[in-house]
């Protein structure tokens, strides 16, 4: 993890977030908020499934981080009423890691990975033939004691978690019946998840503090409940009863959230392209040089949502501010765009 995460809008997990994700992960279905079209589907994929007494096709979800595949892919385990395995690609360094998971399995049962796109090319190779046949074929033994073992498997359901599709093999892609491409979430979906987990605080917030979080949450829920779990603190400490607009505001601006979202670094990264590159076209490496952080930093936390809301653009000779990303910042259009 990278001292990026530490920052109040980073989609990504962190080390002390667990427990409050456990804490407020819906259980079922009909308590997911958001993803409807992702979730009226499975509902069917379910309800057919557990009507044949079947395993479920094997799912991939894929999509940015923050978004609730995790939890999603326990509420399916719950809907179907079975166990569920968690681990992720790069937990399973060996074969043999991923066949004492896949022992362990009882028919109808959900193996989780999260990350699957980090999953070792040997060990995935291994998951072909399971999740199409339910069966591993092993060497075992080296030289002349080595001998193929044949392991049958119960039906299982796969449910893989990625936020790179992309970098999925092509036969491992495949082998995935139910492919799901969560989205950001609008804001009125964050708006009733503040809410929700306001409930599970056992605090109350009015509708513009709660509407204010969800516009400042970057479309994701892990972010919208980690402002509101520090807005809590403020409204705590000020003796207010109940979270209103004035409080919200307050916080998130000693947080150094802006009225989108942005932080500190996606401001200065903007404002860098536009003060020394009359905004772009610039290369991305030249952009990291200038403002001090890497360059797999800046692309992997914080262009993909400058790109998602339209503030920044890609271009074959580099990255450039849109007048959308002009106008937040307060400059007036660049002609270029
Ligand atoms: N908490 C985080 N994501 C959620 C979601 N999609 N629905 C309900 N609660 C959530």
């Amino acid at each position: 993890m990278s001292d990026n995460d530490e920052r109040i809008v980073s989609p990504h997990d962190v080390d002390d977030e667990p427990n409050l994700e456990q804490s407020l992960r819906p259980q079922y279905l009909d308590q997911y908020i958001g993803q409807n079209d992702i979730k009226d589907e499975l509902s069917v994929y379910i309800t057919a499934a557990k009507q044949r007494e079947e395993s479920l096709d094997h799912v991939l979800l894929y999509g940015p981080p923050g978004l609730g595949k995790t939890t999603l892919a326990m509420v399916i385990a719950n809907e179907l009423g079975v166990n569920v395995k968690t681990t992720s690609g790069p937990a399973i360094e060996k074969s043999g890691d991923l066949l004492s998971l896949l022992n362990e399995l009882n028919p109808g049962d959900v193996l989780f990975i999260d990350e699957i796109h980090r999953l070792p090319k040997a060990v995935e190779e291994i998951l072909y033939s399971a999740m199409e046949d339910f069966f591993v074929d092993i060497v075992i033994g080296q030289g002349p004691t080595a001998h193929p073992v044949h392991f049958p498997l119960p039906p299982f359901t796969l449910i893989g978690a990625t936020t790179q599709a992309g970098m999925l093999s092509a036969p491992l892609r495949d082998r995935f019946g139910i492919v799901e491409h969560m989205n950001y979430y609008e804001v009125s979906d964050l708006q009733s998840i503040v809410k929700r987990t306001a409930d599970i605080f056992n605090i109350s917030i009015q509708d513009q503090g709660a509407i204010e979080v969800a516009l400042r949450s970057r479309g994701t829920p892990r972010i919208a409940n980690r402002l509101l779990k520090r807005i809590r603190d403020f409204a705590q400490v000020a003796n207010k009863d109940e979270i209103d607009l004035e409080i919200v505001r307050y916080a998130l601006t000693l947080l150094k959230v802006d009225s989108i979202g942005l932080d500190a670094t996606d401001i200065k990264l903007l404002k860098t392209m536009i003060e020394f590159y009359d905004g772009g076209p610039v290369g991305l490496n030249t952009l990291a040089a200038n403002i001090g952080e890497d360059a797999d930093t800046i692309a992997e936390m914080y262009e993909p949502y400058l790109l998602q809301i339209g503030f920044i653009k890609r271009t074959a000779r580099g990255r450039m501010v849109t007048s959308t990303g002009y106008q937040h910042l307060g400059y007036p259009n660049n002609f270029k765009n």
